[in-house]
Formats: structure tokens, sequence, C-alpha cells
């Protein structure tokens, strides 16, 4: 092979690699939700974040459960809640299913799999200075990337798996591949993971200070922080306005009026993650 041939095969595998996952926020919203949370640490989260990642930051472990994914199917219900539409209420039974082959109340049935169990599962391991460090470094970059997937509206709305059924035309276009390679339809929940924070057109900085100002502007620092339940009520009543019908327009105006409840759940995942960890981690960590 040339060199040319191969460089171009490598840019189309990128391609269809990166273009597979329908699980999460983009990799933007995610970072977001990561570098909101890192500037509400208290001192001693920061350091127990720092000794468990290392060099790296919450916005650079955000979307490490997405790459896990891959060749972990069964952690792919881990992200998301499919609470049924007419719902007042979060229902863990009705909502969040048994891990496959495990019986009701039986051994095993500890932790469900869904998004809201998750959240918990891993922040009791976070906050368990018996585990090995490894361990809770895991738990932490789980619990990053879950935190802002179950402020994702559609992630917790029953919907057409949480509206990746329901195929839309987004500002003119049926065809969302990246790229334009392979042809890829258009959906309702890439549209709020991905396009709409897309089409803002702000670097990761820029989009931080626009949520700052935001937290500043509308005090969402003193909104209550509550339980991951109640944040996917949240979520759930927001994806609800949100709803089109099948291949219905995603249009400016559309935009409009959602661009402003993206931007609001990142930011509230961003102070929910932190006031977490800073829940989780309340001890130094052990000196090196
Ligand atoms: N798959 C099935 N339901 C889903 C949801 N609500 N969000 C994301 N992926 C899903
Ligand atoms: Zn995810
Ligand atoms: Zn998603």
């Amino acid at each position: 092979m040339t060199h040319r041939v191969r460089t171009c095969l490598a840019a189309v595998l990128a391609v269809v690699c990166l273009s597979t996952s329908s699980l999460a926020w983009g990799p933007q919203g995610h970072r977001l939700v990561g570098m909101v949370a890192s500037t509400y640490l208290t001192g001693t989260a920061r350091q127990n974040v720092s000794w468990l990642l290392g060099t790296q930051t919450l916005a650079d472990v955000a979307t490490w459960a997405d790459e896990y994914l891959e060749g972990n199917n069964q952690t792919g219900p881990w992200h998301y809640v499919n609470i049924p539409p007419f719902a007042k209420a979060y229902n863990r039974d009705r909502d969040c299913p048994r891990q496959p082959g495990v019986s009701a109340g039986g051994r095993g049935d500890q932790w469900r799999d869904c998004v809201v169990d998750r959240i918990q599962y891993n922040q009791e391991r976070l906050a368990d200075p018996s585990l090995d460090r490894a361990d809770r470094a895991v738990a932490l970059k789980f619990l990053v990337h879950f935190v802002g997937d179950l402020h994702q509206p559609f992630h917790a709305l029953g919907v057409e798996r949480g509206g990746n059924g329901i195929e839309v035309v987004a500002f003119g276009t049926a065809d969302c591949s990246p790229g334009g390679m392979t042809s890829r339809p258009c959906n309702l929940h890439s549209v709020w993971d991905s396009t709409m924070i897309a089409r803002r057109k702000l670097g990761d900085l820029q989009y931080l200070t626009v949520l700052q100002q935001l937290i500043r502007h509308k005090r969402l620092d003193r909104e209550p922080v509550d339980s991951p339940a109640a944040w996917a009520l949240e979520s759930h009543a927001l994806a609800k306005k949100g709803l089109v019908p099948e291949y219905g327009e995603i249009d400016e105006a559309y935009y409009a009026e959602h661009i402003r409840v993206v931007d609001r759940r990142l930011a509230l995942g961003g102070l929910r993650l932190a006031a977490l960890l800073n829940r989780s981690l309340t001890t130094p960590p052990p000196k090196e």
C-alpha cells in the first residue's frame, strides 16, 4: 500500500468508528460537564481527583465510559434510564432493569442496570477507602460520564430508545453521517447529544465561559442538588417537550427554543457532579 492509500484508509476507519456511538452527550458536552465540575471542587476533593487520575483532568476522562462500551456491551444500559412517557415519578422496579439472569431481591440484585443505580453504585465505590486506588479511579471515570448522560434529557425518556429511533431532518439534511461518508440518518437523540452543541460553534473554553455566565446570571449554584432520580425526572420532562414526530424538522426555531435547555443541563450537570464528588471525597488522599 502506498502511504497515501494507508493514510486515507486510516481516515475512513476513524470516521466509521467514531460514528457508531449513540449513547452519550457528544464528546464536547461531556468535556464541558467535567470542566464545570472542576471549578467547583473543594480543596480535598481536588486533591483526591489528582491522586486518582494523575495528570488527567475530569474533562479528559469524561468520554472514557463510551470508549469502554466497545467490547463491554453489558455496560450499555448503564448510560440511560427509560422512564415511560406517561410516568409522574421514577419507579425503580419499573424503570431500572435487573441484571440479566438475576431474580428480584435475590443475591446479585443489589445494583440494577440503569444510569440512576449506576451513579449511586459508583459513588459508593469512589467513597470507599478500602477499595484499591485503581478501582476508585474507574468509579470516578464512570461518574463523570454518567452524571453528564443523565442530564441529557433524552437519556431518561423511554420513547423510541430515547429518540434514537426517531429519524429527523436536522437543519435541512436527513443525512447526519460525520464527514458524509456512509449515509446515516439524523435522529432526535443525536440532535441533543451533539448537533445542537456543534451548531453553537464554540471551543471548549469559550463554551465554558458561557456556562459560567449562565450559572451566575441564573444563580444555578443555588438550585437544589437533589438525587439522580430527581435529575432523571427533570430530564424526562424536558425530553417530552423536545419530542417531534418521525421525519420532523429540526429547524432554527427548534434550536432557538431548546439550546437554552442544553446549556442549562450542561451547567447543572457540572454543578451536581462537583457536589457529588465533594460529598464523596472528604478525607485527604494518602501521602505518596
Ligand atoms: N438506548 C435505549 N434507550 C436509550 C436512551 N434513553 N438513551 C440512550 N440510549 C438508549
Ligand atoms: Zn454515555
Ligand atoms: Zn446520548
